[in-house]
């Protein structure tokens, strides 16, 4: 990849950020639409698409090392300037730590992390929750969604740090997690010291103390893994993590989600020397499709053809997933279509869920995050590929009267959800369809002899 081909990313990105005030909610949806316009397999309805995209995949390139290195011009420790002041005893906003910080910054600003406040699928829901359980039980949303609460409560969100989402400050100011105290697993410590993984690191801005807690699993469980009020798991990342062979083998979520990428810890001017790796701040999942493709894997194994019945033999396998494959939110899934055709007309299909189902006291199936998280009772089903699971799937078709048959499967990615939408309208809430394809096999056909 050549330097002007990182440069370009990076200005389209800018020049996006310059359009995208208004639509600032729109975040998170002009990033999948630009992965959707790649692989052209969207079903987008009820939505006001901005213009463009901001591009996220050069900046997480590694080879865009380059890329990462060129950011906004440094004022931080420019020679003559007094370095930024962090608050000594409250939160300092994350552009004060940019100062210093550009690289990481720069892709932090892009995470779903930095956008968990502000991005419009998570305001429908914060909406939807205040409106169905008022505003005492939404706290619980902001305590992952806006974690800068747990230390001074401003659960009104009328502060800007707030609104920061999962800031730098948050994360840097954890010093231990108490996993056995689920109500309050994080203890923070604000103020002049941060906590991380380097070594005999020194900062004219920041007392800083070295913590291997930061290269661990147990890190992200705080936010990663919930069991509601009714001891239901709604969200199970890490626990799907804990009892998979990658947490045998000792492979962390950071060593997937944040690898070290090309670029500076800090800025050249506050600091000469720098190890020239960072761990990437993107943190992507599910929305990184080339991850997705990279993990699951699907093939048809074979068919058996007698008389007038076909079984199609299919195998789908969670090969790099660190965890269950969908993750996270039950409202994640995955779908595996499956069509017959005859002359290239369909004569039979199937689908095939993969996905964690969920239900409140009366068995009523829920479709919403907001719901999911307050009244799920039990779980209906679980047919999500669990770490490294290969699935071996028949499917019968009957009454099949032809000589030559293709079969097609093709597995999908979905998220139904709502969007809140601001524009000159004024605000209101939109329902989402995400579809996207993970993989697609065809495989001819004939009966036995012929
Ligand atoms: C005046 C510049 C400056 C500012 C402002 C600044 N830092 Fe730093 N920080 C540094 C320098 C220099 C290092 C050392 C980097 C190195 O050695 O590679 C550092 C290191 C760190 C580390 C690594 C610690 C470790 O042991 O892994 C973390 C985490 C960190 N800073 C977080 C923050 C956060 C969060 C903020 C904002 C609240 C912030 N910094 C603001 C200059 C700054
Ligand atoms: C072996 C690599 C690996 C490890 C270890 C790993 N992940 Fe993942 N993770 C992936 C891949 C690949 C995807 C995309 C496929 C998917 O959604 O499962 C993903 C997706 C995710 C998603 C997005 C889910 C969604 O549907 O949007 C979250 C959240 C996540 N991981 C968190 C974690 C956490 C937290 C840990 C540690 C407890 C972790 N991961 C460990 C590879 C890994
Ligand atoms: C979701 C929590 C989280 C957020 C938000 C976050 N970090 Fe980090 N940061 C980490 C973790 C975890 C590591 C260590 C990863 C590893 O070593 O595998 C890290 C590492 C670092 C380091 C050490 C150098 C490196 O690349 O490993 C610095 C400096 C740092 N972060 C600064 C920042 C700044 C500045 C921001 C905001 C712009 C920020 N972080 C936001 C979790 C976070
Ligand atoms: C303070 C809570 C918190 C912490 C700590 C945290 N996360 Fe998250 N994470 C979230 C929230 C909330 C979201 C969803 C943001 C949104 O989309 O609104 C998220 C999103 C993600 C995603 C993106 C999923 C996707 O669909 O693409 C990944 C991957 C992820 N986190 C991994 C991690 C890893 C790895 C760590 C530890 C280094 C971590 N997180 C620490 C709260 C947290
Ligand atoms: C224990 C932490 C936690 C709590 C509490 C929490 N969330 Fe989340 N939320 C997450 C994480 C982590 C994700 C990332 C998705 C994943 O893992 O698949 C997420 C994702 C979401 C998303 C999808 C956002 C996107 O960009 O795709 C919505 C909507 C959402 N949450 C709404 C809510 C609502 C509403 C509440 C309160 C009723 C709530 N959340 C409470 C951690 C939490």
């Amino acid at each position: 990849m050549n330097r002007g081909a990182c440069l370009a990313n990076v200005e389209t990105s800018k020049s996006q950020k310059v359009k995208t005030t208004k639509a600032n909610v729109f975040w998170y949806f002009t990033v999948s639409i630009s992965t959707f316009r790649r692989f052209d397999v969207s079903t987008f309805r009820g939505l006001v698409v901005t213009a463009g995209a901001i591009l996220v995949t050069p900046v997480l390139n590694p080879e865009c090392g380059g890329a990462l290195g060129q950011q906004p011009e440094a004022t931080g420790g420019q020679l003559g300037k007094p370095p930024p002041e962090l608050n000594p005893n409250g939160w300092t906003s994350s552009a004060v730590c940019g100062e210093c910080h550009q690289a990481i910054h720069a892709v932090w600003r892009q995470s779903l992390h930095a956008n968990s406040w502000s991005n419009g699928v998570f305001q429908a829901g914060f909406r939807r929750s205040n409106e169905t359980y008022g505003e005492e039980k939404s706290r619980l949303c902001l305590s992952c969604h806006a974690p800068t609460v747990r230390h001074g409560g401003d659960y009104a969100v009328k502060e800007a740090i707030t609104k920061e989402g999962i800031t730098c400050d948050f994360c840097h100011s954890i010093h231990a997690v108490e996993l056995a105290d689920p109500a309050d697993p994080v203890r923070f410590a604000l103020g002049k010291t941060k906590y991380g993984p380097l070594r005999h690191a020194q900062s004219p801005a920041h007392q800083i103390v070295h913590s291997d807690l930061f290269k661990r699993s147990e890190f992200c469980a705080t936010c990663h893994d919930y069991k509601n009020a009714n001891g239901v798991p709604v969200l199970g990342t890490f626990s799907e993590w804990k009892s998979s062979s990658y947490a045998e083998r000792g492979k962390q979520c950071q060593d997937c989600h944040m690898p070290l990428v090309a670029g500076r810890t800090v800025s050249l001017d506050v600091k000469t020397e720098s190890p020239g790796v960072v761990n990437l701040h993107n943190i992507s999942g599910s929305h990184d499709i080339e991850r997705v493709r990279k993990a699951v894997t699907l093939e048809v194994a074979g068919y058996e053809w007698v008389s007038d019945k076909v079984w199609v033999f299919l195998k789908v396998a969670n090969e790099g997933s660190g965890h269950c494959f969908p993750t996270g939110l039950p409202m994640h899934r995955a779908v595996l279509e499956v069509k017959l055709l005859k002359a290239g007309e369909m004569i039979g299909q199937r689908e095939i869920p993969f996905e964690i189902v969920m239900m409140d006291e009366s068995g009523r199936t829920l479709r919403r995050e907001h719901e999911v998280f307050i009244s799920a009772a039990k779980v209906r089903s679980d047919t999500r590929l669990k770490p490294n699971e290969v699935r071996s799937i028949e499917i019968p078709f009957r009454d099949i009267k032809a000589s030559r048959l293709v079969v097609t499967a093709s597995l999908y990615y979905e998220y139904s959800t709502e969007a809140l939408v601001t524009d000159e309208k004024g605000d209101r809430i939109e329902p989402v369809e995400m579809k996207f394809l993970i993989a697609s096999r065809e495989h001819s056909m004939k009966p036995v002899g012929q």
